[in-house]
């Protein structure tokens, strides 16, 4: 299923038209809301886009952009510049996946996982944008950034009727 994009996915699209630059990787790029707003951005040289969702897959293959088929970064072997990602994060419904709502049975799985592997694929001086909701704790990811050894800070804040919705920026502490 293609995620059509909603609150998070405007939130998340007004950081990156300020900040992409250079390699950009759009991670979970659905309906490519991110890698489109990427594109029009100054200093952006490339765009590649990943997903999981074969349906995502064939729509984004007529976009002008790299296309990786992954499960986050299974197939991905290059380093970038600018990581953006829109995370599932609702708790799975396991009768009824979807993989662009589900974050696993604590909503955080997917983010977690992708914030473990995402300095494997950073350039130095690289940056992480992506998109955090009160549902799944955003304490709990403050505290993930530090333990993984991120410098981090909340750009951009929404609050949304059911939830706040927050976008991290986050680089690696340099050694
Ligand atoms: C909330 S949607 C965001 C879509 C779009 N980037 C936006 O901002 O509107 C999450 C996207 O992540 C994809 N996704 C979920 N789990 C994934 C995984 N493990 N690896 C790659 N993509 C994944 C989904 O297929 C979906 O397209």
């Amino acid at each position: 299923m293609i995620y059509e994009p909603q609150e998070d996915s405007y939130l998340l699209a007004g950081e990156v038209g300020k900040r992409a630059r250079g390699r950009v990787l759009d991670m979970g790029t659905g309906s490519g809301i991110q890698a489109l707003t990427a594109e029009k951005s100054k200093g952006v040289n490339s765009v590649t886009v990943v997903d999981m969702d074969t349906e995502v897959i064939s729509f984004v293959s007529s976009m002008r952009f790299e296309v990786i088929e992954s499960n986050l970064f299974e197939n991905v072997l290059d380093k970038y510049d600018f990581i953006i990602f829109n995370p599932p994060y609702l708790p799975n419904e396991p009768r009824d996946p979807q993989p662009c709502l589900d974050g696993g049975l604590t909503g955080r799985e997917i983010l977690d996982k992708f914030l473990e592997n995402c300095s494997m694929h950073l350039e130095e001086n690289g940056e992480i944008l992506f998109v955090q909701s009160s549902l799944t704790d955003i304490k709990k990811t403050e505290k993930k950034l530090e333990e993984l050894g991120f410098e981090y800070e909340i750009v951009a804040e929404q609050k949304i009727p059911w939830e706040k919705l927050a976008v991290f920026s986050c680089r690696l502490k340099k050694k």
